[in-house]
């Protein structure tokens, strides 16, 4: 017994998930406190080991979405980004202040480019920096993270000389990034077990993963690193991230999952909780997923070609290496409909997880089901969090509002859309034609608003199966150099599109001024 409690404590690989922060940094994916909190219950929901829910020195908007999900979730540790000074290691400790778990996680450029050109800092000066900026960390907590940012690209010896003082001076993870996604597997691993073998005390911490995926190895490399020694990894949901993102959660576990056969650890992780975390990530940031993607597309466990569903239908493990339960497909099941009432609305509501903060709160979700269940006979799971997630940007303070609105579209006539919003409480209609129904809508809309913000982006997914299903519309503008998506859900597309044009405008407007902590 004792000896089998020794194995499962060392072998036991931590997930450290960071869509709240790595993730964040992709252009548009700028999350609120609520949206922050929502991701935070579903990634403790799923067991997530460590939570980095932002970089608290970025913004006041930052710092606040932090706190609330340290002051909130008790079975995750929750850590805080910050560079190497004492201003944003301050102000991280004090928005994880209130979590019973927590953790600061501070970095620096250890590469000879980083070092040069951005930071314009001699290497002894690194080192220094860093060992200070983790003494000080240690004063706030015992759990203290190490990043030498662009580990990928830095000299070994320099890399070792860093990891050897900052552990002494008291870091318990040290974290290698491959900031840049450069490297191969196998340069990856054999960096990761160098530094295990070379640096002094290394034993004494653990070695984590942080790869990105410019070259589509963020899994791949994260994977070497667990064969090499790394016991911690550090992904997102979905892989979102800084430019091609990080290495996907979903992807990690399900590899080390299957193949318990070849790695020598595994994760706490309850997989079921994969698929419903993906459609939430997906749903508030506006990143849908491409159906190819592994594990959490739609098409991951579809079989296409007849030979392949032949051999399914004999027997599953023909063509399938995981279960597709296991990773939360399926759990779709009809939950409410027409009749339902507001305790079996809210009583589902619960099982899924979702908080909805007032009585207030709950009557309008509630008239919105009902409203969608007039025009949908089966409400799944996914209609209510796309109802919910409807709910997390439906707020009082919310400036434009769409009131009504209709759309016309017949063969030989242009179509043409009327739309009344509510601007800052303020009624006003405008009435237009467009190449197409949704084209005029969003030009009623800008009619009444003049944003002149670029459409970047328009793309739609049905929620569920059928033509009966609600359509989720993702729309990404640009103004004056800031991104934003925008979502929205609705059985009628044009009027989803109208929500999520909205939707981005909403945050256009909030405007959220953030720092990025690689610039
Ligand atoms: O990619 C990176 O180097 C990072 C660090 C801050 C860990 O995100
Ligand atoms: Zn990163």
């Amino acid at each position: 017994m004792r000896v089998k409690e020794t194995v499962m404590s060392t072998d036991r690989l931590i997930i450290f998930d960071t869509t709240m922060r790595d993730g964040e940094q992709s252009p548009g994916a700028t999350m609120t406190r609520e949206e922050k909190l929502r991701i935070a219950r579903q990634l403790e929901r799923m067991r997530v080991d460590v939570i980095e829910a932002g970089f608290p020195a970025a913004s006041n908007g930052d710092f606040e979405a932090v706190h609330a999900v340290a002051s909130t979730i008790t079975g995750s540790t929750i850590c805080g980004l910050s560079r190497a000074n004492q201003n944003d290691i301050r102000r991280c400790a004090e928005a994880i202040a209130p979590a019973p778990r927590r953790r600061i996680h501070t970095f620096l450029a250890t590469s000879r480019i980083h070092m040069e050109k951005k930071l314009r800092m001699e290497p002894s000066q690194v080192l220094e920096t860093a060992v200070n900026a983790v003494k000080f960390a240690r004063g706030f907590t015992d759990d203290v993270e190490f990043s030498p940012e662009d580990a990928g690209r830095s000299d070994i010896d320099f890399l070792c000389r860093v990891l050897e003082a900052v552990i002494r001076a008291g870091a318990t993870t040290l974290n290698i990034p491959d900031t840049v996604g450069y490297t191969m597997p196998e340069q990856y691993g054999a960096l990761i077990r160098q530094l295990r073998e070379r640096v002094p005390g290394s034993d004494k911490v653990i070695w984590s993963t942080h790869c990105h995926n410019d070259l589509g190895l963020a899994a791949a490399n994260s994977l070497a690193g667990v064969m090499n020694g790394a016991r911690q990894v550090e992904c997102t949901i979905n892989g979102l991230g800084e430019r091609a993102g990080n290495a996907a959660l979903e992807e990690i576990v399900m590899a080390v999952r299957t193949r318990q056969d070849i790695f020598p650890c595994d994760t706490n992780i309850d997989s079921t909780q994969i698929v419903p975390a993906s459609r939430l990530v997906a749903g508030i940031t506006g990143f849908s997923v491409q159906p190819n993607k592994a594990v959490v597309g739609a098409n991951a466990f579809a079989h296409e070609s007849g030979i392949h569903q032949d051999g399914v239908l004999k027997n599953r493990e023909t063509y399938e290496i995981m279960r597709a339960q296991d990773v939360g497909w399926h759990a779709n099941k009809i939950v409410l409909g027409k009749l339902s009432g507001r305790n079996a609305f809210r009583s589902r509501l619960q099982e899924l997880g979702v908080v909805v903060e007032s009585e207030e709160r709950l009557n309008a979700a509630f008239a919105r089901f009902k409203e969608l269940a007039d025009r949908k006979q089966e409400i799944f799971d996914e209609d209510l969090q796309a109802l919910l997630s409807d709910e997390t940007v439906t707020t009082e303070d919310e400036h434009y509002k769409l009131i009504s609105m209709s759309a016309h579209s017949e063969t030989g006539e242009p179509p043409r859309a009327r739309v009344t919003l509510s601007i800052g409480g303020v009624e006003k209609t405008a009435n237009t034609t467009g190449s197409g129904p949704v084209d005029a809508a969003f030009k009623a809309v800008e009619v009444l608003v003049a944003s002149g913000a670029e459409l970047q982006l328009y793309s739609v997914n049905n929620i569920t199966s059928g033509t009966e299903s609600q359509g989720e519309v993702t729309v990404r503008l640009q103004l004056a150099g800031r991104i934003v998506n925008g979502v929205g859900a609705d059985t009628d597309i044009v009027v989803a599109s109208v929500k999520a044009y909205l939707n981005a405008l909403n945050r256009l407007q909030a405007s959220i001024d953030r720092t990025n902590p690689q610039l």
